[in-house]
């Protein structure tokens, strides 16, 4: 799409200095449709704030990075899950000696760096950021694109090439809310886990020697895991590929069924659910 590919050029064009370069993440997310990777872009290619929703392992942060991989353009994260606090985001003062001078220096933090340079902010678990710490973001994340550092007094523009992606794991059945005025300056994009044949060509990508016989076991699973969590039997990161992917890494090594229990089941809550998965997977041993 010419819009895409204009932007796309531009930031080609680009060149970074090699501790920037080290943030330029690696691509390889595979969308679950034709649409939803390029429609993403379109409203990176905009300037819009972007918000990916999906149930854990679903690759959110794998489409952040593609972008960043696509766009060959650095990529700083936050997560507010962590104790996140406005010095974590912008920055903090610090003595310095100059030339046996005692000077106040400031760090600057990954949000006022992303802004100045032109890279991307990923703000990972945004839903779960104490309800004071973001407000902060709010003229960064809408049409003013712009911030005055409170510890600075600075006026800060974002330059023309600055990106959030932001993140919430919210699934079919949703997690912690997040706070409206936040969640109104975002395009909003749902992120499901994929299936079918992109799922077997991940596969295929990540376990170039993988025995035809796991490969089936693992993807007829990963079908069974999926319609129970849509019917409400299991809890969605019972289906989430990341566990899926480690299930099968260690299959490779040890019994598939032992795979699954240690990556899978042993992560849910619920002892039937557990149960649940083992009796699944022993449907697809033959
Ligand atoms: N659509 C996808 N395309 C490529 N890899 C995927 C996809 N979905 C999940 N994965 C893989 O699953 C793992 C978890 O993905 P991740 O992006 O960390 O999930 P999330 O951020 O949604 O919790 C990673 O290894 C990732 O590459
Ligand atoms: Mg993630």
């Amino acid at each position: 799409m010419e819009l895409i590919e204009h932007v796309h050029a531009a930031r080609l064009k680009r060149q970074y200095e090699p501790a920037d370069t080290k943030l330029i993440a690696t691509g390889g997310y595979r969308s679950p449709d034709a649409h939803l990777l390029e429609d993403v872009l379109v409203s990176i290619a905009l300037k819009k704030p972007v918000l990916l929703k999906g149930p854990s392992g679903s690759g959110k942060t794998k489409m952040a990075e593609t972008i960043s991989a696509y766009f060959n353009q650095p990529m700083h994260s936050i997560n507010c899950s962590v104790d996140l606090d406005a010095e974590s985001m912008l920055g903090f003062k610090t003595v310095v000696q100059q030339q046996g001078q005692t000077m106040i220096d400031f760090v600057e933090g990954p949000v006022v760096k992303a802004m100045k340079a032109g890279h991307i902010l990923y703000i990972d678990e945004i839903n779960m950021a104490k309800a004071e710490t973001l407000p902060i973001l709010h003229s960064v994340l809408d049409h003013r694109r712009m911030l005055t550092n409170p510890f600075t007094g600075e006026v800060i523009y974002a330059h023309e090439d600055f990106n959030v992606i932001a993140a919430i794991n919210e699934g079919y059945i949703g997690t912690t809310p997040m706070n409206e005025a936040l969640k109104n300056r975002f395009v909003s994009y749902s992120v499901p886990y994929i299936s079918g044949e992109q799922l077997s060509e991940l596969w295929d990508e990540r376990f170039p020697e993988l025995l035809p016989t796991i490969k089936t076991m693992m993807l007829s699973l990963a079908e069974d895991l999926k319609n129970q969590v849509q019917q409400g039997i299991l809890s969605e990161e019972a289906a989430s590929i990341r566990s899926l992917l480690d299930a099968t890494e260690l299959a490779q090594f040890i019994a598939p069924l032992r795979a699954v229990r240690y990556a899978i089941a042993e992560k849910l809550a619920d002892q039937s659910e557990r149960e649940l998965v083992i009796e699944l997977a022993k449907t697809w041993i033959k």
